[in-house]
């Protein structure tokens, strides 16, 4: 197997990686995930379909990259990206009825800040899910995969970037990404509450909404490094 950076190509994932992605989250991101162990979440079967449906939406928006490995075509990881309908996303904030914990802890991420409104923006890219293969892991590819989509937002005129970060590792790529934290929770306060067992979670447990302006010079790719 192989893995270095340039043995992976990256691309912009379509409708028809489903079933490889959807493998791909089950096999790697939900057993792996701190949130999803700390809550027993750990298959597909129990995000319920809006999750599917939500795979979809972001294979469909023609935003979302993917790595592969050139020389086993073995998918290494995705970062799947959409534009969320804001005022649904706010709506949702409202309300815990039929969603899974870990929409209900993202949609209380969210419900913390109103920094969309502030900042008067209207398009924004959601960084919805973002998973590597165990097998390659700290390669950079988590970091190359969130670099890729900032890249393809900025291409596609995003005006924001946003990632719900259940995952320390993440949060930590993004803020070397200049993403900053816009609103954070910390489990063990609602842990309780939402059938969360924190002692599960190795290092932090605070989840973290974070945010990257994507129409200002900074996120412009630098000439010097290409
Ligand atoms: C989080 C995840 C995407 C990171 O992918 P990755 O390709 O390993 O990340 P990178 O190689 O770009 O590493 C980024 C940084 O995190 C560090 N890191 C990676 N895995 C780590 C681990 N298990 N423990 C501690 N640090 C880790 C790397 O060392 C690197 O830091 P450094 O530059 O200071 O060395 C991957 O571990 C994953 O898919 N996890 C399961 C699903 C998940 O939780 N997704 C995120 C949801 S928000």
């Amino acid at each position: 197997m192989s893995g270095d950076a340039r043995d992976i190509m990256f691309f912009r994932l379509s409708p028809s990686d489903y079933d490889q992605s959807t493998r791909l989250i089950a096999d790697h991101f939900m057993r792996r995930n701190p949130l999803c162990r700390a809550i027993g979440q750990m298959d597909l079967e129990s995000y319920g379909e809006q999750f599917l449906v939500d795979i979809k939406k972001c294979l469909a928006s023609g935003v979302s990259v993917g790595a592969r490995d050139r020389a086993s075509q073995t998918l290494a990881g995705i970062c799947l990206n959409f534009s969320p309908d804001l005022d649904e996303a706010h709506d949702m904030s409202n309300s815990d009825s039929d969603m899974c914990v870990v929409y209900r802890v993202m949609a209380m991420l969210s419900a913390g800040t109103r920094v969309f409104q502030e900042l008067k923006v209207h398009r924004v890219l959601d960084l919805f899910t973002l998973c590597v293969h165990q097998d390659y892991d700290g390669r950079g590819l988590g970091s190359k995969l969130i670099e890729k989509s900032v890249e393809a937002g900025v291409e596609e005129g995003y005006q924001v970037a946003s990632v719900h970060a259940t995952n320390s590792i993440t949060a930590k790529i993004c803020t070397r990404h200049g993403f900053r934290i816009v609103s954070s929770l910390d489990l063990t306060t609602v842990a309780d509450q939402m059938g969360i067992d924190t002692d599960l979670i190795p290092g932090d447990t605070e989840v973290k909404m974070l945010i990257k302006e994507l129409d200002s010079e900074n996120s412009k790719p630098d000439p010097q490094s290409s």
